[in-house]
């Protein structure tokens, strides 16, 4: 994760409950306060054991709502219903935890080789009760079965083309990578198009996440997407 200097806010400062309905209660209002609930658990196991254990900088607490949390969840705008999504690199659980606490619709696998991860991640889905998640102790590479899943998510974990050679065997064809990136975005698509096509990969768009939820100041900037479909 990024880091900035460190700040005197906590975790919990800035998220208004109307920002929280609208990224955790839109797909299915009725069981919006559980979910919201889930959230919190999970900024405040972050913020906790998160830090003890070496799996966030404390100097990242100020930006896990903002950043972290809601700028995952917000890129649940680009999953189908139903969908069957890998987190590859999910370290913490980003943004594969916020996504499935948003759409219980989905499934969601956390792929993650780091032991130490791995057991922070069971910790924190027991602990919240998430009922659509589950991990996986496995570097992308080793990942079976192949060529499944509708989605495959990440963040912050490689340049896009070797993201791409992780990602795109794991889609089924017509299936779509989602790389959270930053403002590298452009760059790394053009410098990158010739290994995406030669992996199986159609053109790169860009989207931007959250925008329409961006009247709390809680988002610095919406979460920027690079989307590519399995074209074959
Ligand atoms: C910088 S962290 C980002 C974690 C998380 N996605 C986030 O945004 O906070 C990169 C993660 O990718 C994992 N990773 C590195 N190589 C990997 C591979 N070949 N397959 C799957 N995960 C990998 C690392 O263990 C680490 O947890």
């Amino acid at each position: 994760m990024n880091e900035e200097p460190e700040g005197s806010e906590s975790a919990e400062a800035n998220v208004s409950r109307e920002t929280l309905a609208s990224v955790f209660g839109a797909t299915d209002p009725q069981s919006a306060d559980e979910r919201i609930a889930q959230a919190e658990g999970y900024v405040g196991l972050l913020s906790t054991i998160g830090i003890e254990r070496g799996i966030i900088g404390p100097r990242e607490v100020p930006r896990l709502w903002g950043r972290h949390v809601l700028g995952s969840a917000v890129v649940e705008e680009l999953i189908p219903g139903e969908s069957d999504v890998i987190d590859v690199g999910t370290g913490g659980g980003l943004p594969g935890i916020p996504l499935a606490i948003a759409r219980p619709d989905i499934w969601v696998t956390l792929v993650e080789p780091m032991q130490r991860r791995v057991d922070f991640l069971d910790e924190v889905i027991a602990a919240l009760g998430i009922r659509n998640v589950e991990v996986l102790r496995a570097r992308a590479e080793e990942v079976d079965p192949k060529g499944k899943a509708d989605i495959v998510v990440s963040r912050a974990v490689a340049p896009l083309g070797k993201l791409a050679g992780w990602c795109l065997p794991l889609a089924r064809v017509g299936g779509l990578m989602l790389a959270i990136k930053g403002q590298s975005a452009s760059e790394e698509i053009a410098r990158d198009a010739k290994t995406v096509r030669r992996l199986g990969g159609g053109p790169a768009n860009i989207s931007l996440c959250g925008e329409s939820k961006l009247s709390d100041p809680v988002f610095p900037v919406p979460a920027t997407v690079v989307a590519i479909e399995r074209v074959r």
